[in-house]
């Protein structure tokens, strides 16, 4: 673990950090469905919601706000770690996902859409719905159940030239693990060197560790309110042969322009007070002094510290049992998993999963249950489980609160 003051620094730049304002004190294992906020972003949501000018006047109101747009999508882009492509905002992660896949998939001339069952029902559905609307074969790599991820050689084994479009999940929010996107997307271009890929990066953003320049992808769509931004929103890369397919916009507009209609400038201002979080958080575990290293060291130091915490709840520390202590519990992913990101989900047979999270609520620590249903049944029906207990950690996390979820947990689990 690294010193507590750093920690204590890093907590300090959030917003809730151990207090609900609804429920009062609660330790926060809910970042999968919502991460925490910077204060940042708070205060620059509600400076920005004050302003009435739009952008597109001649004046310095106007100006003001089409430079924080022009600022904020060049962050983006180096977040990204691209120089090319574009930056578009959207209503959510869902909505720009089908939107970059009806787009593909309409455009392709090719016959053929792949994805795999480890994704979202966001872009599984908008595959589904577009494919079969333009007439295309639809191919579905069946993820492993026992690693919770994608293995590449599967997913490769059903691209083929016919292959115009493919979907990836850079990491799955129910099992916590995430696909080796370099390799897979390399991979695909490999054989099919037109398809269009669009991966979904939002339960991976977290974590930093993008790097657009190394994936020949057209689309990476994330969520910020799952990246200590807030919701209203949803952010997308998209290369230029994707920009350049025809998609909605005005008539007699600019040809190149996704955005529908007059964007909150707050949406892509305080992704800038993403960028610049990640940025400090690198200057301040490394003497690093590009920009882009910096973010480079910030993800590396997240990835240790999730792991870390991952490392505590598995196993305990000291004389406090760890989750894989329990001789009936299943944990999705298995145990020694590389590429677990900071997300631990398991179930016992002799309780229900609804009942452990309302338990731990009822000691301040919040989780969430994830049942076979629409979101989730893709995972949990193979494992022949109905539901699960979805624990979601991120770096701003303690030990000491891992550890206070072990101890509920024991408490629960002999009372
Ligand atoms: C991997 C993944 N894709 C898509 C979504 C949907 O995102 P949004 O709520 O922004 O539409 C989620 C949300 O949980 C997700 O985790």
């Amino acid at each position: 673990m690294y010193p507590k003051d750093l920690l204590q620094e890093i907590r300090n730049k959030f917003c809730h950090v151990d207090t609900c304002p609804f429920s009062g004190e609660r330790i926060f294992f809910e970042n999968a469905g919502g991460s925490l906020t910077l204060k940042s972003v708070a205060k620059r949501s509600g400076d920005l919601a004050a302003i009435p000018d739009n952008q597109g006047r001649d004046n310095r109101g106007s100006q003001g706000v089409m430079d924080l747009i022009k600022k904020s999508k060049a962050d983006a882009l180096e977040f990204f770690d691209t120089e090319k492509g574009s930056i578009l905002i959207g209503e959510s992660g869902t909505e720009l996902l089908f939107r970059l896949i009806r787009s593909a998939i309409l455009a392709s001339d090719k016959g053929t859409v792949v994805g795999s069952t480890l994704e979202h029902p966001a872009s599984r559905s908008a595959s589904t719905k577009w494919a079969a609307h333009a007439s295309k074969e639809l191919r579905l790599v069946q993820h492993c159940k026992e690693s919770g991820s994608v293995k590449i050689d599967q997913y490769l084994s059903k691209i083929t030239q016919d292959v115009g479009v493919a979907t990836i999940v850079h990491t799955s929010p129910v099992t916590g693990i995430g696909v080796e996107i370099k390799e897979l997307t390399q991979g695909i271009k490999s054989i099919s060197p037109d398809c269009f890929i669009i991966v979904d990066g939002i339960q991976h953003a977290p974590h930093g560790d993008i790097n657009i320049r190394d994936y020949p992808i057209d689309g990476y769509v994330i969520s910020p309110y799952k990246v200590f931004s807030r919701h209203g929103y949803g952010l997308a890369w998209i290369s230029d042969r994707l920009r350049n397919l025809p998609h909605e916009n005005l008539m007699k507009g600019p040809k190149e322009n996704w955005d529908l209609g007059t964007r909150d400038v707050g949406s892509y201002a305080t992704f800038s007070d993403v960028v610049n979080y990640f940025e400090w958080l690198g200057s301040r575990v490394s003497n690093a002094s590009t920009r882009r290293e910096k973010f480079a060291h910030a993800s590396k130091f997240i990835k240790l510290q999730e792991q870390k915490l991952v490392k505590t709840m598995l196993y305990g520390k000291d004389n406090v049992r760890g989750l894989s202590d329990y001789p009936k519990i299943k944990i999705i992913g298995g145990l020694e998993n590389e590429l677990r990101e900071g997300l631990v989900s398991f179930s016992f047979p002799e309780f229900t999963s609804d009942v452990l999270v309302k338990e731990l609520n009822s000691r301040g620590i919040r989780t969430h249950v994830r049942k076979s249903d629409h979101y989730s049944a893709n995972i949990l029906e193979p494992l022949g489980l109905e539901s699960c207990v979805r624990v979601s950690m991120c770096h701003y996390n303690s030990e000491d609160e891992v550890i206070h979820f072990l101890t509920s947990m024991s408490e629960i689990m002999h009372q």
